[in-house]
């Protein structure tokens, strides 16, 4: 059932094309589009009657009661490991089109030291497999320490998963699915980006129902997202074999530093985690910013350096903390647009990508970090798809 790959962590990254589209179609409706809503007649009633249904057809339907967004003030997400990793791009994403303060957990954290209430909160739990008993046991406290609080301090619980019958259904009363099939390798992938979409998806919906963009700025951003499935193809074709030879490269190799910033921070956290679990290499995520602040003492030539440096508002900033580290004799490899001569220049080595807006850059740049964990970790031999002392889920806590 490996359908021809070496292992399921391959076979998955290659079915993200996809994983991908069906998410995209399962929420974002065909028949509304930029010239047809580009309009003030497009904007929905002003002040819906909960449970109403919209007079128009609106760009994303995630079958959420309209209750759960009435004045909300602040949304909070719970999630473990990777789920975290979406939740920080789902963080970036909701802030930014939707004008929303959004915090992001370590579920396990949050247990034992919960910030302070806030009023008109959306919660949303982040797991693939819906169970993860931290995730788990930190939502079941905020739903406890909320209920019999007054009406704004209502829980309103969401939960993001690939399992509609796991046990985060029994406790969340609003699922949003993530469609990516069963995944089998321990290391999250389609999961992960399917959970990527679907924060796409909750924040485009939250920026066009609080009227935070304009329908021609959705149109324009859901018109990006339909591309992203032949453009994941494109990358995964062009780079397979790529990967795959430079992977010996790194026979000896025992530290790895990932550097992102803004919405490819998350990114830079999720391409070291992949590669620690599968390859059992150091590897650390940084904000290309802070690398200054500590990690750069750890620079030589004996540490690779692996920077997302996509276009857009920190694309110059990352350039810069990029020729920093080389000026370390480290090693650069660069996760950047195609046909970019300044990249070029910056980098030894390239992992191009089809150029996007930045917004949506994250989905593209994490696919040469998930060939790059997969190939080191196959080349040295090691059992990629149950990696020593990691579970799929994890259900103890
Ligand atoms: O099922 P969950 O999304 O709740 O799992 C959370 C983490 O255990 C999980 O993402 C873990 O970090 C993966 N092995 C990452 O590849």
């Amino acid at each position: 059932e490996k359908q021809g790959f070496r292992h399921f962590m391959l076979k998955e990254i290659f079915e993200q094309p996809g994983v991908v589209r069906t998410c995209l179609e399962a929420y974002i409706s065909s028949d509304w589009s930029a010239g047809e809503n580009d309009s003030s007649s497009a904007i929905p009633d002003q002040n819906p009657v909960a449970g109403d249904t919209p007079s128009i057809t609106t760009p994303i339907q995630l079958g959420l009661p309209e209750s759960l967004y009435e004045n909300l003030e602040h949304v909070q997400i719970l999630a473990c490991g990777t789920s975290w990793h979406a939740s920080l791009v789902g963080k970036y994403l909701i802030e930014q089109l939707a004008g929303i303060p959004t915090m992001v957990q370590y579920a396990s954290e949050f247990r034992y030291a919960p910030s302070p209430l806030t009023r008109n909160t959306l919660t949303i739990g982040v797991t693939q497999s819906g169970e993860t008993a931290d995730t788990l046991a930190a939502l079941e406290m905020e739903k406890r320490r909320r209920i019999g609080l007054g009406q704004e301090y209502q829980p309103r619980l969401v939960g993001i998963t690939n399992r509609s019958e796991s046990s985060l259904a029994h406790l969340v009363p609003h699922i949003i699915e993530t469609f990516a099939g069963m995944e089998i390798g321990v290391a999250a992938t389609k999961t992960f980006v399917t959970q990527l979409v679907v924060f796409y998806c909750l924040a485009l919906d939250l920026a066009y129902q609080r009227q935070t963009l304009p329908p021609s700025r959705i149109a324009e951003i859901i018109a990006g997202l339909r591309q992203l499935p032949s453009q994941i193809e494109l990358v995964l074709s062009r780079q397979e074999h790529y990967l795959e030879e430079l992977a010996h490269e790194f026979d000896e190799t025992q530290d790895f530093i990932f550097l992102g910033r803004g919405i490819n921070f998350p990114i830079a956290l999720e391409g070291a985690l992949k590669l620690k679990e599968v390859s059992y290499i150091h590897a650390e995520g940084y904000p290309a910013g802070e690398m200054k602040h500590g990690p750069i003492a750890l620079l030589d030539s004996k540490v690779p350096v692996v920077a997302i440096a996509m276009p857009g508002t920190v694309y110059e900033k990352v350039l810069s903390n990029a020729q920093e580290a080389k000026a370390r004799d480290a090693r650069l490899i660069g996760v950047t647009p195609m046909h970019d001569p300044e990249a070029a220049q910056t980098f030894d080595i390239l992992l191009s990508v089809p150029v996007v807006e930045e917004l949506l850059s994250p989905i593209l740049a994490v696919m040469p970090l998930q060939l790059l964990a997969y190939h080191i970790a196959a080349r040295r031999g090691l059992d990629v798809d149950q990696p020593r002392n990691l579970a799929k889920s994890v259900t103890v806590e």
